[in-house]
């Protein structure tokens, strides 16, 4: 074969490759709701790891565990992680279900594998090119220590029992609908007088 044949060839075959990579990567007209592939997850997690210091994975956590700690984490992660993960870290949710790539069920083996030190820097740092924001920094949550307790609770998820997600509900935020419904309950159990109806009252979906 002549060097100009070669080159053609060599040519056609990279178009063809190029063509097969751009639709494996365009997959589903980048629509948010196709779930990625297994090798898109693999490289995705893999560029991650490498992504974060060595030193940052091996931190240990300077949060001791206690009922107080968790108790604190809990009710954080129902107000700023819930939407997203659900009470119970499933990411069977309403927001997850719509993000590409949607939020891994943190009970399972792929999150609890990981150091709690990765842990913590995905937390104050998130994940880009995801749905999973940044909390620390200037447009963080709270403190560093926050995040250290939010460790403790992502480790307890497994065994997180039905009364603590209970209790998480009454934290998850609400809208007006909600918190007046949640209100004229209150007042029922402490034996109020039921509120007058105002007629302004929205139906439920
Ligand atoms: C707006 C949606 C959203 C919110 C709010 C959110 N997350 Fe995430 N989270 C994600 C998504 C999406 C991923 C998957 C990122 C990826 O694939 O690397 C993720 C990944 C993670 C992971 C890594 C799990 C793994 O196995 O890769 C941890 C840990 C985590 N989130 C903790 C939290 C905590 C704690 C909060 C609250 C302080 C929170 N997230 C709030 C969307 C969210």
């Amino acid at each position: 074969m002549s060097g100009r044949k070669l080159f053609l060839a060599a040519a056609v075959i990279f178009l063809v490759a190029a063509g097969l990579f751009a639709k494996w990567i365009l997959h589903d007209g980048l629509s948010a709701r196709a779930t990625p592939s297994w090798l898109e997850t693999l490289a995705a997690r893999k560029a991650r790891h490498l992504s974060i210091p060595r030193g940052a994975q091996d931190q240990k956590n300077p949060v001791a565990d206690s009922a107080e700690t968790q108790r604190d984490a809990r009710l954080h992660f129902a107000d700023h992680c819930a939407v997203c993960h659900g009470n119970d870290g499933g990411g069977d949710t309403m927001m997850g279900h719509g993000l590409y790539p949607k939020p891994p069920d943190l009970r399972g083996e792929h999150t609890q594998k990981l150091s709690d030190g990765e842990l913590f820097w995905i937390i104050e740092n998130g994940v880009r090119f995801t749905g999973m924001p940044a909390f620390g920094g200037a447009n963080g949550h709270g403190s560093q220590t926050d995040s250290w307790k939010l460790v403790r609770f992502i480790r307890h998820l497994p065994q997180l029992t039905v009364e603590e997600r209970m209790e998480m509900e009454r934290y998850n935020p609400k809208g007006p609908e909600e918190r007046e419904e949640e209100k004229q309950e209150d007042d029922f159990f402490n034996g109020a007088a039921p509120q007058p109806s105002t007629g302004m009252e929205h139906h439920h979906h």
